[in-house]
């Protein structure tokens, strides 16, 4: 029998942009409609640096948020070659820091005081193996000759894996992972490796963003890859192994810095993030694995309870995708992955 109904503990999200001022205003409500918690991204200008960065950071958050809403954002410093441990072990130890996040430096949005020499975060990175506060990682190495469609998996051999050699215990998150090479690195990773994968690189390639025209809303970084990856993550996502674990990397930018001659990498999935990922895992027959990927093996990996409330979705007609957003800070594309998605969010 067909599933048209599925009810799992409520999901977290363990990738999120949410911005600041204006843009957050409109966009929080969309994720604090779904989700639980968030790890919220420190890209902000300037970077969320010091744990009284992310304090106040926090209480911007929490100060927007709609009235009876109950969203937890887990906060994460971002680490650059100036980070002083004691202040992030202090921020961990208080319960307010729940990860570092790394950027090599340039390598995307708001990016540039990311880390270009990492023996200048070697104190950092000691004392996070010592705790076991985790390491968010953007995995992808900048260098100008490296092919942007290879960025990924250079960044694996080169950075990622000579860190974790150096740094025995150091719990990794590579987040958004794009690549067989990344799903089959992080499978043989241990406990202390784990991965996150966005809706657009379980649902897209890179043909859908550049056959029959450019399509501007489904450049995000990294790079939508060929099918054969998207299909790898897809297999990775459904396999229910606790390795893999939903972090959307919603991502949200104006409409018109979007389509432009430059526009900006990233895709705004919020709103339709769970109905879209229910379309995915029932494609593969795995929907009894949804809740593991959404609900279970994000809060694992981060030591944090699994959620009491549950939610329902349910299968029907296709769902009508909202287009666009408006926000003070001006509309915002909701991401369409051109297809029909037949679940809903009761
Ligand atoms: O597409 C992306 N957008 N990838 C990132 O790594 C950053 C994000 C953003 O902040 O816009
Ligand atoms: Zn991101």
């Amino acid at each position: 029998m067909t599933r048209t109904s599925l009810t799992i503990r409520q999901p977290d999200d363990w990738h999120l942009h949410l911005r600041d001022g204006a843009m957050m205003e409109g966009v929080l409500p969309h994720s604090a409609a779904h989700f639980a918690r968030a790890i919220i991204m420190p890209n902000l200008v300037p970077p969320v640096v010091t744990a009284l960065d992310a304090a106040k950071y926090r209480d911007r958050i929490l100060t927007a948020l709609p009235e009876g809403t109950d969203f937890e954002p887990l906060m994460t410093l971002y680490l650059t070659e100036d980070t002083d441990p004691a202040d992030v072990k202090a921020g961990a130890d208080s319960g307010l820091v729940k990860a570092v996040k790394l950027y090599p430096a340039g390598a995307t949005t708001n990016s540039a005081s990311g880390v270009a020499d990492f023996d200048r975060v070697r104190g950092v990175l000691e004392m996070m193996a010592d705790t076991g506060l985790p390491l968010c990682v953007h995995g992808e190495v900048t260098r100008p000759e490296v092919d942007i469609f290879d960025r990924e998996a250079v960044f694996i051999e080169e950075v990622l894996d000579p860190i974790r050699r150096t740094t025995p215990g150091l719990r990794v998150v590579m987040e958004h992972i794009t690549t067989s090479e990344a799903a089959d690195y992080v499978a043989t990773g241990g406990d202390d490796l784990v991965a996150t994968i966005t809706i657009q690189h379980l649902m897209l390639d890179r043909n859908a963003m550049l056959v029959g025209g450019i399509r501007p809303h489904y450049y995000c970084l990294p790079i939508l890859k060929r099918g054969s990856h998207r299909e790898a993550m897809v297999r990775a996502a459904t396999s229910g192994d606790p390795t893999y674990f939903l972090g959307t990397d919603s991502a949200p930018h104006s409409k018109d810095t979007k389509e432009n001659a430059c526009g900006c990498a990233g895709c705004f999935t919020a709103p339709v993030a769970l109905s879209c990922l229910a379309e995915v895992f029932d494609e593969a027959g795995a929907l009894d694995h949804l809740e593991g990927f959404a609900s279970r093996h994000g809060p694992a990996f981060y030591g944090q309870p699994v959620n009491d409330r549950e939610i329902t979705l349910e299968k029907g007609d296709p769902i009508e995708f909202p287009g666009q957003i408006e926000t003070e800070a001006g509309p915002v594309t909701v991401f369409n992955p051109g297809r029909p998605v037949h679940w809903r969010v009761l």
